[in-house]
């Protein structure tokens, strides 16, 4: 980056880990995590305009509009923070659409993290996945057992069902090769099949590759 800041994209089906793994990329690198999926959970939340167009479409499992998503995620990755800190975007882009939309910007990442999980594994983890709203703590009731005091307070998404998660991973494959194709030179692929710390260890071996690279530079 212009700036000696680190940027990294990550990228994967829905529930390969990627909020997982950007808890732990946060903790360890001090870069500002932009999930796409949060930021428009939050405008349904809250009930904006935006949030109103996304709500189905999310519901169903279906890409939101660009009208919706690219100058949400434009915007933020402009913030004073984000350009200070370095930036971490999860889920963003989905399409080779979206992708040309920040690559006119001269938004380009340093490295590109692809976690691959195969669709048989993909079911079960979204179907266990809960979390919870006090700390955003992601938990899984088989792989990420939450402690008991806390469970009457995790909640489950809306679109978690076996059947919607069908639907995104459907998205997901229809899209990812076209995102792929703009990040060639910066792709590593991980094994998102490891337990969750061996997934990390790949991840800070592909980071610290391409900090190091930003150094020489
Ligand atoms: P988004 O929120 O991005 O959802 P997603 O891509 O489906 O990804 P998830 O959040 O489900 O999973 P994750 O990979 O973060 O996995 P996690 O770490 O939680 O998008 C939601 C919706 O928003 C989209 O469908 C779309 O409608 C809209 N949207 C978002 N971005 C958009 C864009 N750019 N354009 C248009 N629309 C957009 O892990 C999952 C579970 O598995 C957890 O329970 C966890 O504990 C467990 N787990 C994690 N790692 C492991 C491991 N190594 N072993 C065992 N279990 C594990």
């Amino acid at each position: 980056a212009a700036n000696g800041q680190l940027r990294v994209m990550i990228a994967g089906a829905p529930a390969a880990g990627k909020g997982t793994q950007c808890a732990k990329i946060v903790e360890k690198y001090g870069l500002v995590h932009i999930s796409a999926g949060d930021l428009l959970r939050a405008e349904v939340a809250a009930g904006t305009p935006a949030g109103k167009k996304a709500k189905s479409f999310m519901d169903n499992g279906d890409l939101v509009p660009n009208e919706v998503v690219v100058e949400m995620v434009k915007n933020k990755l402009a913030e004073d923070e984000v350009l200070q800190k370095g930036w971490l975007l999860d889920g963003y882009p989905r399409s080779g659409e979206q992708a040309e939309a920040i690559e006119k910007e001269g938004i380009r990442p340093d490295v590109f993290l692809l976690i691959n999980v195969p669709d048989e594994l993909l079911i079960d983890r979204v179907v266990g996945r809960r979390s919870d709203p006090e700390t955003g703590e992601i938990y899984h009731l088989t792989f990420k057992p939450p402690p008991p005091e806390i469970v009457p307070r995790l909640v489950q998404r809306s679109d978690d069902t076996e059947e919607k998660a069908r639907n995104r991973l459907r998205t997901y494959h229809a899209n990812v090769d076209a995102v792929i194709g703009y990040y060639k030179d910066q792709l590593v692929e991980i094994d998102g099949t490891q337990s969750m710390d061996a997934v990390f260890e790949s991840i800070q071996v592909a980071i610290d590759g391409a900090a190091k690279e930003l150094q020489v530079a």
